[in-house]
């Protein structure tokens, strides 16, 4: 292991609490190891939000996806039983299934004709007698382990990764009263930005710190002193009461409730909550210097497709403000005149409790060998 990226983490301090802590430097979001590093020790051992539930309703549906790199897909089998597999045939690696999304009663490859079934297995594999010792129970698809939470389906490379009801903790119970059951899909929208994903995931966190500053609509409907921020297992939630306000007539009438409540789960999955409408924003990494957030919004009333539609229309626009900030921050990050920065012992825990999460997970990613050498 170069001794450089055992450098890169050494300069962080996870062991310092708020009142004393930095933030990662500034190095971990330009540098290509690092986010090789995150990929192996991040993405690859945490359970990953791959699809929603309504996509993988029926039986015989299927979804294609990244995970850490990887091509997966997500079924659900003849038995109701959801499955996910590498998407990679076993005969010469081509993908099996080619479509983003789908149903199928078997799955069989383009390149020459391999087919498996929905649970994996070999079915079929054309002019392959006299291969000797060739073991047709097991060569099929290899497994992912996945489950479902919520509206949501979550998959881990990690054969040894805790169960998703450990890795999400708290968290569970604490979104569980809101009944986010009760909301519907409607429609996605994917942005690409010109930043580091943990770039987003900072803004996202910092506890309100700059909505007055770079959300004058959305701040017009919050009370910013009673701004709360808590921080637990793998999650923060940030929340705030909601104020009757004239100043911003679109975002008054989508955005409700006595509460806005806004939780995030380490390492890159978000969710924004108001009376009858949910915004799920998952982060991915797309190179060092750039990533896609995937948006999905939900409603209640499906059918209001008017406020609806306006409603999307004022997150867009708090994403814009979002997307412009993250864009200007990730050039100051190059800049040789930043390093790290300090926390906000008020706003800013959220942000802190990520940055040691990270820094966990990427020393141990590195090896414990590695690390106390
Ligand atoms: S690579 Fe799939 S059948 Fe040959
Ligand atoms: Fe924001």
């Amino acid at each position: 292991m170069p001794s450089t990226l055992l450098d890169l983490l050494a300069s962080y301090d996870d062991q310092a609490p708020l009142e004393h802590a930095f933030t990662i430097p500034a190095s971990w979001y330009v540098d290509e190891a690092v986010a090789e590093l995150e990929r192996q020790s991040v993405f690859a051992r945490s359970w990953q939000v791959v699809a929603r539930a309504d996509q993988l309703a029926q039986p015989g549906s299927f979804v294609t996806e990244e995970l850490a790199g990887e091509p997966i897909v997500v079924v659900r089998g003849n038995d109701q039983q959801l499955r996910a597999f590498y998407n990679v045939c076993r005969h010469h690696a081509a993908a099996v299934v080619t479509e983003d999304a789908g149903t199928a009663s078997i799955f069989r490859c383009p390149y020459h004709g391999w087919s498996y079934g929905l649970d994996g297995a070999l079915k079929g594999a054309p002019e392959f007698e006299g291969v000797c010792g060739f073991e047709r129970a097991q060569s099929g698809l290899v497994p992912v382990r996945v489950e479902s939470w919520e509206q949501f389906v979550l998959a881990t490379l990690d054969p040894s990764a805790a169960p998703l009801a450990d890795f999400l903790g708290g968290l569970a119970a604490r979104i569980a009263p809101l009944d986010i059951g009760t909301l519907h899909f409607v429609e996605r929208r994917t942005y690409s930005l010109k930043c580091n994903w943990k770039v987003f995931v900072d803004n996202y966190l910092d506890g309100g710190y700059h909505v007055p500053h770079l959300h004058k609509g959305l701040n017009s409907v919050l009370d910013y002193r009673q701004y709360k921020i808590e921080t637990e297992d793998r999650y923060c939630l940030q929340s705030s009461p909601m104020v009757a306000s004239g100043e911003d007539a679109a975002t008054a009438a989508t955005r409700t409730g006595d509460r806005a409540w806004y939780f995030w789960q380490y390492p890159n999955f978000m969710l924004n909550l108001y009376r009858g409408y949910m915004d799920t924003n998952l982060v991915l990494p797309d190179g060092v210097d750039s990533c896609k957030v995937v948006f999905d919004f939900y409603f209640q009333d499906v059918s209001a497709a008017e406020r609806n539609r306006e409603s999307i229309a004022v997150g867009e626009r708090v994403n814009d403000e979002d997307v412009a900030i993250c864009e200007a921050v990730q050039r100051g990050l190059h800049s040789r005149a930043y390093g790290a920065g300090r926390l906000s012992v008020r706003r800013e825990a959220g942000e802190h409790l990520f940055h040691r999460l990270l820094a966990r997970d990427l020393k141990a990613g590195l090896g414990q060998a590695a690390w106390s050498s």
